[in-house]
């Protein structure tokens, strides 16, 4: 596709994708899943998998950063059946948040009631150790403080209401349970807390590492909260964990730096046991009950 900086999809345009894919898939998946940087081969988990590139669905973005597969994946996790997101889309990229987030309405079309997300970010909690995981409780979403918000503009009712809630869009319920099955499946020191969204490309100096830790934060990205804002708008339910890839530069004597490609790295190594973990909690997700 061309320049998307100021795509706005309308329900149209993603209803035609819908039924685009509709026509090559034999399931309905109940529970999508967007993997973060590095973190692709939790599509691995899906079994019997329908593969589109991106760059083949009509009217689609394509991703273009590096360690994202840029893959819709249709099969089942178990007995659940999924879709899953190989590669998202960053306001970085140059991305409108209408495109970024077009992807979760095109699920909810699909047929998915509850989104699961993943992403890659630095520890801002300085007890936050690189390969641990965190389970989202809240976000702060900068991007949406300063009035950049996928739900800018005209509200579409077919997809949800002009204002949307988003003091219970992570539930406690799914992340105690959460913990547990991550004991269970081998993960150690699971965290719980806040994530906060940049827009990045640019990690965060020394003083806006501080400036967050003043505020709360406990881990920060370049996606996630746009994802999750549009997921509660539509009525998905939400669950969301960031794996530690960094622990996030916050003194001036400090000779690390953050780079991309230590960020994938770490991705790589932890792939594993968190696809242990996905293919753990799809089931529970799947339950109408949570
Ligand atoms: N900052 C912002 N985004 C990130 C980081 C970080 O330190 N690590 C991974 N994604």
């Amino acid at each position: 596709m061309g320049d998307l900086s100021e795509k706005q999809y309308t329900f149209e345009e993603i209803e035609t994708i819908a039924k685009y894919l509709k026509n090559k898939i034999k399931i309905v998946p109940k529970v999508g899943i967007i993997c973060g940087s590095g973190l692709g081969s939790l599509g691995d988990a899906v079994t019997n998998a329908t593969k589109f590139d991106y760059k083949d669905i009509p009217n689609f973005p394509v991703s273009t950063v590096m360690g994202h597969a840029g893959r819709l994946l249709f099969g089942h996790i178990g007995s659940t059946p999924v879709v899953c997101m190989q590669g998202r889309f960053h306001f970085y990229e140059g991305y409108s948040l209408s495109a970024c987030t077009m992807p979760v309405r095109l699920m909810k079309l699909l047929g998915v009631t509850t989104l699961v997300v993943s992403n890659a970010a630095g520890g801002i909690n300085p007890s936050y150790r690189t390969g641990q995981i965190m389970l989202i409780k809240d976000q702060i979403n900068f991007l949406g403080l300063a009035g950049v918000n996928p739900l800018r503009g005209h509200n579409d009712e077919r997809f949800g209401d002009r204002f949307v809630a988003m003091n219970d869009v992570f539930d406690p319920e799914i992340n105690k349970l959460a913990k547990s099955v991550g004991e269970m499946t081998g993960l150690k020191e699971i965290q719980e807390g806040v994530y906060a969204s940049v827009g990045g490309p640019t990690y965060e100096t020394v003083a806006e590492v501080n400036l967050m830790r003043v505020l709360g934060v406990d881990a920060v990205g370049m996606s996630t909260v746009h994802e999750t804002v549009v997921a509660k708008h539509c009525g998905l339910k939400v669950f969301a964990f960031s794996l530690i890839t960094n622990e996030c530069v916050a003194s001036y004597s400090s000779k690390e730096t953050p780079d991309g490609e230590e960020v994938l790295q770490v991705a790589k190594e932890n792939e594993g046991k968190l696809k242990g973990f996905v293919e753990k909690m799809i089931p529970h997700l799947a339950k109408s009950e949570l």
